[in-house]
């Protein structure tokens, strides 16, 4: 491995890191057959280096029925064999290590896959056998055991229950999972589910992984003392208990199982990081996030601030300050796999419920693109200037919006499928990228691509932007090479803007300064050089939605 250095000192990399989420299937298929590859992705790590990122996250890649997406995971320790293999994996770490890039793989620990061989041994095994006890299996109610153990609902809608047949050929009892029917919840009283996601991390630390993202981190650890079921039909933050005693999500005992993790990541030189995907309160958020547990904690505020400067102000300062109260860093979150691109929310009203909105207005969505693109710049500046790391996820360099009209056959979200009425799919954000103008499926590979690529994806394609000053991936290579600049002390200075309050304007200790106009109206530049501007001014002032940086 090459020598290569790193933000500050090898330990610390990932505190102010720009990480680049990967969505492995859709990006960059090497061997044509439509899904993307590990060899894909060392075939585009000149790409990655050339952007100036300091990380992948890269979403599971392992064994996987794909019934969410590669969420439902049939074995810790090994590939998909159509994404590739261990040691196309190697070789993979080797050349982005060889390029100074940090590799994060995603650890999905609340369940498994359908086809797990614990589950399946689970099914083939009798009511109350340690094999049944890896998960969570409940009789049924009814004389029959034919009505579901609770009113659970699943993430996904409908139900958090589906029931089995025996292995003498009856239907008997019922197993939980908050996500998809194939996706079964473990049992994280089982002492071998402990030990065995222990052995997953030493298994990819030992193979040079630098650090975890954790899958639905506050959701590991369920109320099932003494008989008690929950009970939930909503997955709404606002009916999570505040006091770590929910039944379902962020119950105080979870942070034993990351305290153990913990002590596994520390055995490695530099220790491993670990950031936790855990939709909690905010002020629950920092044990995830303290040294002894695991480090770091996304923080989706923003997704909810909209193009409201207020709102940001107050999302930036709460996780400033929370962070430095902790002892570690806020993570910086617009866009993933999860959720729809912010070119395409914030192309849309403010104040929209978005999820509402696309469920009516699928078959004919109205999104202001130029709008969106020039507040999904904006605001990408804008938190590129903050401390802490921002968390980007890939396309967004290229300004992609998100893909609104999959044909509802060649949806793959179980999210759609399981809310038919809803509609509510995440594949528009998944479909491969386009590398090319031409081809077909746009440089993704050689052959097809998993999801279908609409007509417009070739304006964005890399080829249509590369090297073209004015296109979104110029202006994404120009503001992480600054912020390479930027990586100092993690401190940072609201300036109390002298006119405007639409005016988010702040200092860094170097003396950069950063200004974004959410407003309607042309506003005054601060004095100093202007190094990096999301459009260009209007008349010589800084234009509505546009972010400035100033030296
Ligand atoms: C996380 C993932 C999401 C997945 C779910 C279940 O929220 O980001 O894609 O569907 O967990 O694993």
């Amino acid at each position: 491995m090459s020598e290569f250095t790193f933000l500050k000192g090898s330990e610390d990399w990932w505190r102010q890191a720009v990480v680049y989420q990967i969505y492995p299937r859709s990006f960059a298929d090497a061997n044509g057959d439509g899904i993307g590859d590990l060899q894909g992705i060392i075939s585009r790590v000149p790409y990655l280096k050339k952007l100036g990122i300091n990380a992948v996250w890269l979403s599971p890649f392992y064994p996987s029925a794909l019934a969410d997406g590669g969420y439902d995971v049939d074995d810790y320790r090994n590939i998909d064999p159509r994404i590739g293999t261990l040691d196309d994996f190697d070789q993979m770490i080797d050349a982005l290590h060889a390029e100074g890039i940090r590799v994060i793989v995603d650890i999905v620990p609340n369940h498994s896959g359908s086809n797990h061989v614990w589950f399946q041994e689970a099914l083939k095994s009798p009511k109350g056998s340690p094999a049944r006890d890896r998960y969570i299996f409940r009789d049924g109610k009814g004389e029959h055991g034919e009505i579901r153990p609770s009113e659970l609902a699943s993430h996904f809608g409908p139900s958090g229950w589906t029931r089995i047949i025996e292995p003498d050929g009856t239907p008997g009892q019922w197993y939980m999972h908050l996500f998809a029917s194939e996706q079964p919840d473990f049992n994280w009283d089982n002492q071998e589910v402990r030990d065995d996601f222990l052995k997953t991390m030493r298994f990819w630390s030992d193979r040079g992984v630098d650090g975890y993202r954790i899958d639905v981190a506050h959701a590991l650890i369920k109320n099932l003392a003494n008989g008690h079921l929950p009970e939930r039909q909503s997955y709404d933050l606002s009916v999570m208990k505040k006091d770590g005693s929910d039944d379902l999500f962020d119950r105080d005992e979870v942070h034993d199982i990351y305290k153990s993790w913990r002590k596994i990541f520390n055995e490695y030189d530099p220790p491993r990081m670990a950031v936790a995907e855990a939709w909690v309160w905010p002020h629950r958020r920092p044990p995830y996030a303290s040294t002894e547990e695991l480090g770091q904690s996304f923080n989706f505020d923003m997704l909810g601030a909209g193009w409201d400067a207020a709102k940001v102000r107050d999302v930036v300062r709460l996780n400033l300050k929370t962070a430095a109260d902790n002892g570690t860093s806020t993570t910086w979150v617009l866009s993933n796999h999860d959720i729809i691109r912010h070119a395409t929310r914030l192309g849309l009203p403010n104040d929209l419920d978005v999820a509402k909105w696309y469920a009516k207005n699928r078959f004919d969505p109205h999104v202001n693109v130029e709008q969106g693109l020039a507040r999904a710049k904006a605001l990408t500046q804008a938190l590129l200037a903050l401390p802490g790391s921002t968390y980007l996820y890939q396309g967004e360099e290229l300004g992609l919006q998100e893909h609104l009209t999959i044909p509802a056959e060649q949806m793959q979200d179980p999210q759609f499928f399981r809310n038919p009425d809803v509609g509510l799919s995440r594949d528009g954000c998944r479909v491969p990228l386009p590398w090319a103008r031409s081809g077909q499926s746009l440089g993704f590979g050689p052959g097809g691509s998993h999801l279908p690529q609409p007509a417009w994806y070739v304006d964005y394609s890399v080829e249509a932007e590369d090297g073209f000053a004015g296109s979104t991936l110029e202006f994404y290579r120009r503001a992480l090479s600054l912020r390479a600049g930027l990586v100092c002390e993690e401190k940072w200075h609201e300036v109390k803007h002298w006119f405007n309050s639409n005016v988010l304007h702040f200092k860094r200790p170097n003396g950069w300064q950063s200004v974004t106009n959410f407003g309607s109206k042309p506003v005054k530049l601060p004095k100093g050089e202007v190094i990096l501007l999301s459009q260009p001014l209007v008349g010589g002032k800084l234009g509505p939605n546009t972010t400035v940086w100033i030296k």
